[in-house]
C-alpha cells in the first residue's frame, strides 16, 4: 500500500465531496459493518427504517393474502422475475421518446466517455417532467401488483430512467456504470423494476443479480464494497458465469438493489443494452380501507409511510 498515494486520493475525495465528506465515509463504514456483521451492505440506519416500515405497512395492509405472501417471497428472495409483461408498442413508444432526446441533445442526457468514447447514455424523469404522462402507460396492472406485493400496499414511485450501456475497452475493470458489484445504499423498503427495452442476450451485458442468499455468502466471503471484493472475488464469478438475466424487449423483473448484490452486464463490442427502471417506495399517505371509524384510524392517516395508493407518478 502506498500511503502517499492514499493520502492523496482522501485529499481529492474531499475536494470532490465538500462538506459531505465526512457523511460519505461515515456511510461507507457504516455499510461495510453491516456486511460484515449481518451479510446486507447497506446502512444501519436505512436498514431500521425499511424494517419499522415494512412492519408497519404489515400491520395495516389491506392486500390480499396471496398478494402479502408473494411480498414475503419478493423481500426473501430480493428479486423476482416478472417475464414480458410490457407490450411491445410500448416498449417502442419509449424507446423513440429515448432516442429522441437523444437526437434533440435534451440538456437532462447524461453522457460518460472512456477514453473519448460514449460508453453510457441517460435521463430520469421526475415529478414536474412533462414526458411522465408518456412514461406512466407502462405501469401495466403486472407491474403495478409487482410494487404492490413488494411494498405490502401501496407504493409511490420516485422517478422513471432510461439509459443505454455500451461496451468498455478490453480489460477495463474500474467501474464506470456501476459495472462493478455493489448495493445503491439507499432505504431497503426500496425497489426497483427493470425492463428491456432492447432484446437482450447474455452477449448484451444482460443484468447480474445475486439474491438474498448469495449476497449473504458473498459478505460472508469477504465483500465488503465495489472497491474490495475480498475472497468473494471467485463466487461473484461463479454468479457471473452462472448467466445474466436476458430475455426480449418487454421483459422485466422486481428487485431491491439495497440488500441484493448487483452489477450492470458489459456488452460486447458493437452491441448495445437500453434499459427502462422505476424506482417505487411505500407509499407516503394512509389510505384505510374501509374509512376511518374511529380517532385512532383517523390519527393513522397522519403518519407517514404507511399503506394507500398515493402514486403521484403512477396514478
Ligand atoms: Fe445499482
Amino acid at each position: 500500500m502506498n500511503p502517499q498515494k492514499n493520502q492523496t486520493g482522501l485529499i481529492s475525495f474531499f475536494l470532490k465531496n465538500g462538506l459531505r465528506s465526512p457523511f460519505l465515509l461515515i456511510t461507507e463504514l457504516e455499510r461495510r459493518v453491516s456486511a460484515q456483521l449481518l451479510g446486507i451492505p447497506a446502512g444501519f440506519v436505512e436498514q431500521i427504517r425499511g424494517i419499522i416500515i415494512r412492519k408497519y405497512c404489515s400491520l395495516f395492509s389491506n392486500i390480499s393474502k396471496d398478494l402479502r405472501e408473494r411480498g414475503e417471497r419478493i423481500r426473501r428472495d430480493g428479486i423476482q422475475l416478472l417475464g414480458n409483461v410490457v407490450p411491445i408498442d410500448m416498449v417502442n413508444l419509449i424507446l423513440s421518446l429515448f432516442n429522441d432526446k437523444i437526437i434533440t441533445q435534451d440538456p437532462r442526457i447524461k453522457t460518460i466517455s472512456v477514453f473519448g468514447h460514449k460508453v453510457y447514455e441517460g435521463i430520469q424523469f421526475k415529478a414536474g417532467d412533462k414526458e411522465l404522462q408518456i412514461m406512466q402507460q407502462v405501469m401495466t396492472p403486472e407491474l403495478i401488483t409487482a410494487f404492490t406485493a413488494a411494498s405490502n400496499g401501496g407504493f409511490e414511485v420516485l422517478s422513471y430512467s432510461i439509459w443505454r450501456n455500451y461496451s468498455l475497452p478490453e480489460g477495463y475493470s474500474s467501474d464506470v456504470y456501476s459495472n462493478r458489484w455493489h448495493t445503491d445504499g439507499a432505504r431497503t423498503d426500496e425497489f426497483k423494476i427493470f425492463i428491456f427495452l432492447d432484446d437482450i442476450s447474455p452477449d448484451h451485458g444482460g443484468t447480474i443479480i445475486a439474491d438474498r442468499h448469495q449476497t449473504r455468502e458473498a459478505c460472508k466471503a469477504g465483500y465488503r464494497s465495489e472497491k474490495t471484493y475480498g475472497n468473494s472475488q471467485s463466487f461473484l464469478e461463479n454468479i457471473e458465469k452462472a448467466g445474466s438475466i436476458s430475455g426480449s424487449a418487454g421483459y422485466s423483473y422486481i428487485f431491491n438493489p439495497n440488500t441484493c448484490l448487483h452489477r450492470a452486464g458489459v456488452p460486447k463490442p458493437s452491441l448495445v443494452r437500453t434499459v427502462l427502471m422505476i424506482i417505487a417506495i411505500p407509499a407516503k399517505k394512509i389510505i384505510l380501507v374501509p374509512k376511518p371509524a374511529s380517532k385512532i384510524r383517523k390519527w393513522l392517516q397522519l403518519i407517514p409511510h404507511a399503506i394507500g395508493h398515493n402514486d403521484p407518478l403512477s396514478a
